[in-house]
């Protein structure tokens, strides 16, 4: 069983649960978990890595990415 989980939500983020470190592209700790993190994943969140509620304005979660 894996300590760590990640949950897509319906037209929402991801929410990684378990001990865990976000880092940023340069390997700085923007958010230390033991239990959840949201991260984002409509692209539209001013805290990027994170979840910041914005996808609450028409994010559609069921697209498949363009191929
Ligand atoms: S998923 Fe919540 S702001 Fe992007």
């Amino acid at each position: 069983m894996a300590d760590v989980t990640v949950q897509v939500l319906n037209n929402g983020p991801l929410l990684v649960k378990g001990t865990c470190a976000v880092t940023d592209h340069e390997g700085n700790t923007v958010a230390d978990s033991d239990s959840v993190v949201a991260l984002c994943r409509c692209g539209m969140s001013s805290s990027k890595p994170m979840c910041d509620g914005t996808h609450n304005t028409g994010f559609d979660g069921t697209l498949n990415p363009p191929s």
